[in-house]
């Protein structure tokens, strides 16, 4: 066997750079085998072996360290910020269909546009991840960059250079005459539930939020900034597209096939497709098999296989007009609902949350799932004893989205929405009028006080890290915290911390490191945490940058407030009530005289290219969130309106739009997809 052979070759060598040759080949060989192939050539523990004694003569030798070395995955400290780089072409979207019909209106239109051709699918499944572009120069891995806005990304090199089933350097492959030395390839970054699952685990365990799915927890993990920390959540990647530098391809299967051949992954389940009925069969077949994928996949993507026709084809507005996604509906599954709980946030908002039977659901088991709120179990006329539908569409946070009435059992009971909160205060839960939810009014409810603490301390507020949920309730429980401040005098308590069990010195000293470096985060960030009522990111980004300090917004008055563009009526009385209260005074001193940062920092200036600008915004977009849409146009200077109206300049229209796009078409206002919006936010 050829790995055996080289093994030995090994231990009988003399030369140095020899040796450190054939281990970097030994262990890109197993890796291969085992990241690509599933396969294992040698054990464990040999590979172990096998990998330190090149790190130690590497370490020995550094004059024969080379880039492509399986040593040089994880690299050294972490990052600042991610370079922004422009991507050589577009990386679009796709439309989705949900129907055979749409998919046969597809292919008529393809048809129409290559009269007398021929026309043949490749059908490959459609990875659930993070797209991402990968460059490699003479043969070797050389920059990562995610998709972004689709014009332009972020250089993630560092963090994709630690996933193992991507080669750093490939085998030379001839096309054509020519060696397959430069080239783009393009795939989705992903992660196997199983690995999702462990990882969710280890941090519940450690008492942080677990991820929603596997997509999130694949991109939040290609955001960090330590490569460290990528390396050790086991992403993966699969190719789906090549772009060789010099070399005319021809077809997207044989794209597939050489990208294989040189190594890299691409999907084994993909399906050259003579016809539309074959295609259909293809979607027919993974409906059903797909469940019994390791990773989550979310339809499958039809393309026309030869590239010539995809280039005549060309693109419209959003998306290529050679390819369609074929999205399968939402998973769904039945179970019987054991009791309904309720769940107190951090404003006091009661929230109802169905305890379910385990059932296993699109890859995960489920035993909990929101009922939004009162009305909405009344709607449902849900009973507890009752077999419910509960259904996970592109989220992975499960609903329960029906009742199957035949099954319910004669003693099933109405839910009968409690008087008092579960705080063991005996606070009462009141309905604000005109609000469908239920407040809890203890003013010292634990649970508020938990979820207040743990909202702060959470990644997009001040990003403390290791101050998640359970900690949170331990610490709480303890008495060591009671409110967002006291969180700063944390250290008193560090000794009695460390005699904790599951904590110890270590844990314990970078719990408060991080304490302490949260309390330079910037003023919008602060204001978030606050966690003032209908305050969001959005909005804090928006009253930091205009009141540019924590007093000077504490001194604001209604008027002043909503004058402001973006604050409304409800959300100036909030901000006004919140620092009204002598309690929130006292915090908010406390947390001054601990030395948090309440200035705005000299931002970097933007120019303004959507000054004077109103947009509204509807359906769902590919290459943003809705938040995130928001944010762009408002740093370009654009103002963002929730609904048409006379003084909306342009609607930007996504994915299944609402009826704002009727309205904005009376009003004849201007229209703008995807790709034009893209554009525009470009120039
Ligand atoms: S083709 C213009 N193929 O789906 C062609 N995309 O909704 C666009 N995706 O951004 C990409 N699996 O992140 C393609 N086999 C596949 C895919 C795939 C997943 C993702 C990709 C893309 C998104 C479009």
């Amino acid at each position: 066997m050829e790995i055996q052979k080289l093994i030995n070759r090994y231990h009988s060598c003399k030369i140095i750079e020899e040796k450190i040759h054939l281990l970097r080949e030994i262990i890109s060989m197993c890796d291969y085998y085992y990241y690509v192939k599933d396969e294992s050539l040698i054990s464990d523990r040999e590979y172990d072996q096998l990998f330190a004694e090149l790190q130690k003569l590497e370490k020995e030798y550094p004059e024969f360290v080379t880039p492509d070395s399986p040593t040089q995955r994880v690299g050294g400290e972490p990052i600042k910020e991610f370079r922004s780089v422009t991507h050589k072409k577009p990386m679009l979207s796709l439309s989705n269909t949900y129907s055979f019909d749409e998919v046969k209106d597809f292919d008529r239109r393809v048809r129409e546009l290559l009269p007398g051709e021929n026309v043949e699918y490749y059908a490959e499944l459609k990875y659930d991840g993070v797209a991402i572009s990968i460059t490699y120069e003479n043969f070797l891995f050389s920059l990562a960059v995610t998709r972004g806005d689709g014009i332009s990304g972020d250089d993630v090199t560092l963090n994709v250079k630690t996933i193992k089933n991507l080669p750093l350097k490939v085998k030379e492959v001839i096309y054509d005459g020519k060696p397959i030395r430069n080239f783009e390839a393009r795939g989705e970054v992903y992660m196997n539930f199983s690995d999702f699952e462990r990882i969710n685990e280890e941090r519940i365990s450690l008492g942080e939020k677990p991820f929603a799915n596997p997509r999130n927890l694949a991109s939040g993990t290609l955001k960090l900034l330590d490569p460290r920390q990528v390396a050790e959540r086991p992403l993966r990647i699969v190719l789906y597209y090549l772009d060789a530098e010099g070399i005319r391809l021809k077809t997207q299967s044989e794209n597939i096939e050489l990208m294989k051949q040189m190594g890299l992954p691409v999907s084994t389940n993909s399906k050259l497709c003579k016809n539309l009925d074959e295609v259909f069969a293809f979607i027919n077949e993974w409906e059903t098999k797909r469940h019994s994928l390791p990773f989550q996949i979310d339809g499958i993507v039809i393309k026309v296989n030869s590239l010539e026709q995809q280039t005549k084809l060309g693109t419209i507005a959003r998306a290529p007009r050679w390819a369609i996604a074929f999205k399968y509906e939402a998973e769904k599954a039945t179970t019987i609902l054991k009791n309904i709980t309720l769940q107190v946030g951090r404003t006091g908002i009661v929230t109802p949350v169905a305890e379910l039977e385990p059932v296993f659901l699109a890859g995960t088991t489920i035993s909990r799932a929101t009922l939004h709120n009162a009305d909405y179990i009344e709607q449902l006329d849900l009973r507890i004893g009752d077999t419910v539908i509960v259904e996970k569409g592109g989220e992975v946070i499960p609903k329960v989205s029906g009742v199957v009435l035949e099954k319910r059992p004669p003693w099933a009971e109405k839910f009968v929405f409690p008087e008092y909160c579960t705080c063991g205060l005996k606070g009462r839960l009141v309905r604000i009028p005109g609000e469908v939810a239920y407040f809890c009014q203890h003013p010292e409810c634990p649970w508020q006080i938990r979820r207040r603490i743990e909202h702060f301390a959470s990644r997009n507020a001040m990003d403390i890290e290791g101050l998640g949920e359970k900690v949170v309730d331990q610490l709480v429980s303890l008495n060591f915290l009671r409110n967002i401040a006291s969180i700063y005098e944390l250290n008193s308590y560090r000794e009695k911390l460390i005699a904790l069990e599951r904590w110890g010195e270590k844990k314990v000293d970078n719990l408060l490191n991080a304490i302490e470096e949260s309390k330079t985060r910037p003023l919008s960030r602060l204001i978030f945490a606050l966690g003032i009522r209908l305050i969001g990111e959005g909005a804090a980004r928006i009253l930091a940058k205009h009141f540019r300090s924590l007093d000077n917004l504490m001194r604001a008055n209604k008027e002043e407030l909503t004058k402001i563009y973006e604050i409304g009526e409800k959300m100036a009385e909030s901000i006004v009530n919140f620092f009204n209260d002598p309690k929130e005074r006292e915090i908010i001193e406390k947390l001054r005289y601990y030395g948090l940062n309440f200035e705005e920092k000299e931002e970097v200036s933007f120019s303004k290219p959507l000054e004077g600008l109103t947009f509204v915004l509807t359906g769902e977009l590919s290459s943003f969130t809705r938040s995130e849409a928001k944010a762009k146009i408002e740093q370009l200077g654009g103002k963002v309106s929730s609904s048409v109206s006379k003084k909306t300049n342009y609607l930007i229209v996504g994915a299944n739009p609402g009826s704002k796009y009727d309205d904005a078409k009376k009003l004849g206002i201007k229209i703008l997809y995807e790709e034009d919006f893209l554009k525009l936010i470009q120039t």
